[in-house]
């Protein structure tokens, strides 16, 4: 039986699908582990006591560093706004603490490197919120890359929009490059950066254009228009290190798109296709089938596959989504925690999406491909 402690540094957005994942744990796993969440740390006492009283939470504070030198809090969980990662997670790390941190790492590249290099000499056990990876249609697609279902990779794609960040919505950070490191293509293109590093391989040259349609938003509540500077609209391509060429795209512009988390990963001998607005589903096409048989197969999640154990009845397509993968990466976060191995996607990962980010928008400013380390 193991039974761990969390605290929270963030209480806003993510922060509840945080709670939730921690939470399922034992229902969804069986009691062997526990994950309470025993205290969150916000940005003011009011913001403190409102997150605790809803999620449930018995101690508050606005003090972070209380919550990562407390003895009682084992996991820190980093949940604040994207430049406000790094200290709290390098302090927990130097304290001893496992660390689970938001994606991207962080706005700048060079603080995304510092995290992972007090990562690697503290030897802290690390995850970044690339919890996307852990949605079992995606699990599945990269153990048929892995068996050679496709052949051999070729070329991937890989897309993130949305379509809730028009001119109406207001100047939060997300939308200031101080604040975020960059717009659509670090909050979600940062997602599927990580899924071509992680079905296909690491980029080493990337050529992107970062647009900006939206140059002036509001404030909450107020009606002046300020400056917003990152950009709306990302689309990117990518040479992959072992052959492959990749293309992605990150928006939260698109019309009619709302979690179009998606990729095609095609091969010498076959395709796969998901999306998270079909989370149950992964679509394969295997070149092998013969001639008159061909087509795309739906290959729905169930029992037979990595998570499958978790779902309440044995029956494919009966249901996962965007929650169902917190609680695996919470529950996978844990267990390597227990084991003593290092957890993947860590800080190394978060870092090297970082330094992804950040040769694109150097790309998009130079109008020139731009090497990867
Ligand atoms: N993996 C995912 O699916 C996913 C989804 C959403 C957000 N995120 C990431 O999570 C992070 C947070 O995003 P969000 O949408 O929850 O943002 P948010 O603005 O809703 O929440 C951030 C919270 O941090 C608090 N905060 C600010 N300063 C603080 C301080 N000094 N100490 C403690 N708390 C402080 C804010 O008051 C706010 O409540 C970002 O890095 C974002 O990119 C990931």
């Amino acid at each position: 039986m193991a039974r761990h402690t969390v605290g929270l540094v963030g209480g806003g957005q993510v922060a509840r699908a945080h709670v939730i994942g921690f939470g399922n744990i034992p229902l969804f796993y069986g009691p062997e582990r526990t994950a309470d969440v025993v205290m969150v740390a916000e940005a003011t006492d009011d913001l403190a006591s409102t997150s605790a009283k809803r999620f449930g939470i018995p101690r508050w504070t606005s003090d972070w560093h209380a919550l990562v030198g407390d003895p009682r809090v084992e996991i820190v969980d980093v949940l604040t706004p994207t430049y406000l990662h790094k200290e709290p997670a390098i302090e927990a790390m130097e304290k001893g603490k496992a660390v689970i941190c938001e994606k991207p790492l962080a706005a700048k590249e060079s603080d995304a490197r510092e995290m992972y290099e007090v990562a690697r000499r503290t030897g802290a056990r690390t995850l970044v919120g690339f919890n996307y990876r852990r949605v079992p249609a995606v699990t599945l697609a990269k153990r048929m890359i892995e068996d050679g279902k496709v052949g051999k990779v070729q070329h991937v794609r890989s897309h993130f929009m949305e379509d809730w960040g028009g001119p109406g919505f207001p100047l939060t950070w997300r939308f200031r490059s101080s604040q975020a490191g960059a717009g659509a293509l670090a909050d979600l293109g940062s997602h599927s950066l990580d899924m071509v590093r992680y079905l296909a391989g690491e980029p080493t040259e990337v050529c992107g254009i970062a647009a900006n349609f939206v140059p002036t938003r509001s404030l909450p509540g107020q009606s002046e228009r300020l400056p917003s500077d990152v950009d709306d609209v990302s689309v990117v391509m990518l040479r992959v290190a072992g052959g492959a060429v990749a293309e992605v795209s990150a928006s939260w512009v698109s019309p009619g798109r709302k979690v179009q988390l998606d990729f095609e990963v095609q091969g010498s001998e076959g395709t796969l296709y998901f999306t998270m607005e079909r989370p149950n589903e992964l679509n394969y096409y295997s070149a092998r089938d013969p001639k008159g048989e061909q087509g795309f197969r739906q290959v729905y999640f169930g029992p037979a596959h990595q998570y499958g154990s978790s779902l309440i009845f044995g029956t494919p397509t009966m249901g996962t989504g965007y929650v169902d993968s917190m609680v695996n990466q919470m529950n996978d976060f844990l267990g390597c925690v227990e084991a003593g191995q290092e957890c993947s996607p860590s800080f190394a990962d978060g870092w090297r999406v970082s330094r992804l980010i950040s040769a694109i928008l150097e790309s998009s400013s130079k109008k020139s491909w731009v090497s990867v380390g």
